[in-house]
C-alpha cells in the first residue's frame, strides 16, 4: 500500500491505496467521479482522459501514485468549484450538438480545455490535432471541431469582457 496526497477539482484528498492501483481506478471507484469513462483500457481510445498537472493524460495508463502531490482535473470540475454555469466548452458542444452517445465527450472536453489554455484561436487542423488521440465513433467530428472552434470564440470574449 502507498499513501498518496493530491488535489481533484480543487479538493484535497490523502488516500491509501495499492501500489499498481491505476488513476481511471482512484477516480472512479475510490473518490467516486464516474464521468471519466473507460473505453479500451489500453491507451488508444482517450476516452479516459484528464488534466493531471496541466496536461492531458490517459488515466488508464497512469498509476494513482504517479498522481502523488499533482493536481487533477476531471470533467465534473471543469465549470470550477462552485460554479453552476457550464464551462464555455461545454456550452458550445450543446449547442453545435456535438454529442450524441456521449461516452468520448468527457475526454473531448478536457483535451478541447488543454488546447484551449494553451491557444485561444487554434486553427480547425490544430483543434482536430489537440483531440487526435480521442477517438469517437458517432460523430463524425466535424460538429465537435465546430463546437471548440465556438468555445474558443467564447472564451476569448470572456476574457475581453472581463478586463473592460
Ligand atoms: S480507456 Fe484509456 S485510452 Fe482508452
Ligand atoms: S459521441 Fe459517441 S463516441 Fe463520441
Amino acid at each position: 500500500m502507498k499513501k498518496i496526497n493530491l488535489k481533484i477539482n480543487g479538493s484535497e484528498y490523502s488516500l491509501e491505496i495499492d501500489e499498481n492501483m491505476r488513476l481511471i481506478d482512484l477516480i472512479r471507484d475510490v473518490v467516486g467521479l464516474t464521468g471519466t469513462k473507460e473505453g479500451c483500457g489500453e491507451g488508444e481510445c482517450g476516452a479516459c482522459t484528464v488534466i493531471m498537472g496541466g496536461v492531458t493524460v490517459n488515466s488508464c495508463m497512469v498509476l494513482a501514485f504517479q498522481a502523488n502531490g499533482k493536481e487533477i482535473l476531471t470533467i465534473e470540475g471543469v465549470k470550477g468549484k462552485g460554479n453552476d454555469k457550464l464551462h464555455p466548452i461545454q456550452k458550445a458542444f450543446l449547442e453545435e450538438g456535438a454529442v450524441q452517445c456521449g461516452f468520448c465527450i468527457p475526454g473531448m472536453v478536457l483535451s478541447a480545455k488543454a488546447l484551449l489554455d494553451e491557444n485561444n484561436t487554434p486553427s480547425r487542423e490544430e483543434i482536430r490535432e489537440g483531440i487526435s488521440g480521442n477517438l469517437c465513433r458517432c460523430t463524425g467530428y466535424n460538429k465537435i471541431v465546430d463546437a471548440i472552434e465556438k468555445a474558443a470564440y467564447y472564451l476569448v470574449k470572456e476574457a475581453e469582457d472581463n478586463e473592460i
